[in-house]
């Protein structure tokens, strides 16, 4: 664990976890034009800039439909709404992922059925996802976490023999490919999330439903506004789930420098992958794998550490960002004692739920800070060791 190249990083040096100044000094002037068109028009809910935007992402995403939304979680939720997901209804989900895909589930009065992960990708293991279909499941729900898309298409297999719809919750992975294709697009319905420490961010929150069925699409629209086609006349129940045309507006700076940024992200964790090498600490460090046939956008970069939440602290007392993506996976989440299940149920993703640590990897990371971060980690094993 010895630190090659030393030198290149001052002990002052501090690395945040994300650095959102960094993206924004040199889009800043196409930013204020964006918002300042928004003001001017004092046109603040959906209108020319949503529908713009909408345009925009269904070309890069190659889909038919796409459905700007208040937030990925609402994106998750009226995507459900417009499938008819509601009490007596199974979806079949992963473990170990942001709170929203399971919370969505439940909020409609269906149950999530939680499944374990693949160790390497993080992501729903088809086989579990297989083994969890009965005769009530309503949905095949996978995540493409950190970036890298779920082996889809066994899981579509799951769906297509079960008979329902592939949803997939996309929030963290917009621009990622499986074979060749950009994932939201690859189920019946895809959802992104806005988020601004997302890879694509909104000044807020915001999000996108996507989908190739205009049956659904026409649905998830009219759910968008509460059930309404015409103002005030409402054929069924929807809520609130517009976006602001602020937030669509900067979102239409931010697309045309997507590819940029994830390329740069992807140079930064070969780098990473690279350092930790040199370092010798592939023994000790276990770093994301990238399957052969997917694009991974790396909204996050995740290793796995010994004794991470004591290597995390040392990270974190030397200015060093890092973050846990989850420690605890829904089956042992408390709002979910319900539904029965215990420790020990779901082995690979508690490990990754107690060894996983996320880095920073923003594009506009320098190859310096990287060095840094990997000297301090090196420093923080050996302590810990
Ligand atoms: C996997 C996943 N699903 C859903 C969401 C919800 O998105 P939002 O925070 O925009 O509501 C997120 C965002 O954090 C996410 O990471």
């Amino acid at each position: 664990m010895s630190a090659p190249g030393s030198g290149q990083a001052a002990a002052t040096t501090t690395v945040p976890m994300l650095d959102l100044q960094a993206q924004y000094r040199p889009i800043r002037d196409a930013v204020i034009d964006a918002v300042t068109r928004v003001c001017d028009s004092q046109r603040f809910i959906m209108g020319p800039e949503v529908d713009g935007m909408e345009r925009e992402m269904a070309a890069y995403l190659g889909v038919a439909h796409a459905v700007g939304v208040s937030s990925g979680t609402d994106a998750l939720l009226l995507a459900m709404m417009a499938l008819g997901i509601g009490p007596g209804d199974e979806v079949v989900t992963s473990t170990y992922s942001f709170f929203a895909t399971a919370g969505c589930v439940a909020r409609l009065g269906a149950t999530p059925v939680f499944v374990d992960i693949d160790p390497v990708t993080y992501n729903i293991d088809p086989a579990a996802a297989a083994a969890a279909v009965t005769p009530r499941t309503r949905a095949i729900m996978p995540v493409h976490l950190f970036g890298q898309s779920a082996d889809l298409d066994p899981l579509l297999d799951v769906a297509t023999r079960a008979g329902v719809p592939l949803i997939e919750d996309a929030a963290q992975a917009f621009g990622a490919t499986y074979k060749g294709r950009m994932v939201g697009g690859l189920g019946r319905v895809g959802c992104f999330s806005f988020f601004p420490s997302k890879n694509l961010g909104a000044f807020g929150d915001g999000g996108l439903v996507v989908t190739n069925d205009d049956t659904l699409a026409a649905s998830l629209r009219r759910m968008r506004v509460h059930g309404a086609d015409r103002q005030y006349y409402h054929q069924v129940i929807g809520g609130n789930f517009r976006l602001d045309a602020l937030q669509a507006a900067v979102l239409r700076v931010k697309l045309p420098h997507l590819a940029g940024w994830t390329e740069a992200r992807r140079r930064n964790a070969a780098r990473y992958d690279g350092l930790f090498g040199d370092f010798g600490l592939t023994g000790h460090v276990t770093l994301p794998v990238t399957v052969a046939d997917r694009y991974h956008i790396f909204n996050q970069y995740v290793v796995r550490v010994p004794k991470r939440d004591a290597v995390k602290a040392l990270l974190e007392s030397r200015q060093v960002g890092c973050a846990i993506y989850y420690p605890v996976p829904f089956h042992e989440q408390a709002c979910f004692a319900y539904l029965g299940y215990r420790t020990g149920q779901f082995p690979r993703a508690e490990a990754a739920a107690r060894e996983t640590l996320a880095l920073p990897i923003y594009g506009e990371l320098a190859a310096e800070q990287q060095h840094h971060v990997v000297t301090v980690l090196a420093d923080a094993l050996s302590r810990t060791a």
